[in-house]
């Protein structure tokens, strides 16, 4: 049976390059609802950006801050969150977004994912490595943790409101 949207937090999860912010703002606008990026918020509760969370702390502490945030932010009002990519990947964190949201799997090829994410970047699971590689290695350990969202929608070549029409379509 098809997961009906009833005005729970609307939860965007998928790997990086996926869309995740992007399409959250616009469906968040398109819904006249609020958007809230999970990221930022760690960002800005922990006082110092994510890569200097994971340099100084470590990847488990910021899974800790991370189930916290996304914990505060699913707090029955309608809204959209975007997800880092590695937080329903974490059990505790995917549960509780199982029972209290409705979840949305950006799912695109790791090509597009490539390509989005660029090579000059900063976030620190790509950093000083080959993206194309670690994106592979991430989607083969992640989709099937992915795959368990409520829905699934395409994020691939298409421009972004082509992805966020098909979500709408798809929570309608
Ligand atoms: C991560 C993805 C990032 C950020 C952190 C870890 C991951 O978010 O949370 O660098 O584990 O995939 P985006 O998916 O928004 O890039």
């Amino acid at each position: 049976e098809k997961p009906r949207w009833t005005g729970q937090p609307i939860v965007l999860v998928g790997l990086m390059g996926a869309g995740k912010s992007t399409v959250g703002r616009r469906l968040a606008a398109r819904l006249g609802l609020a958007f809230v990026d999970a990221d930022h918020e760690i960002e800005h509760a922990a006082g110092m950006t994510i890569s200097d969370i994971f340099a100084k702390f470590g990847e488990a502490h910021f899974r800790d801050g991370e189930r916290r945030v996304i914990q505060r932010l699913i707090d029955g009002r309608p809204k959209v969150i975007a997800t880092g990519g590695g937080a329903f990947v974490n059990d505790e964190t995917r549960a509780l977004i199982l029972s209290d949201a409705l979840s949305i799997w950006l799912d695109a090829p790791v090509e597009v994912l490539v390509d989005r994410v660029g090579r000059r970047d900063t976030r620190p699971l790509l950093r000083g490595r080959d993206p194309a590689q670690v994106l592979r290695d991430l989607a083969a350990v992640r989709n099937p943790l992915y795959a368990q969202a409520h829905l699934r929608v395409a994020s691939g070549n298409a421009p972004h409101d082509i992805t966020v029409r098909a979500i709408m379509k798809a929570i309608g």
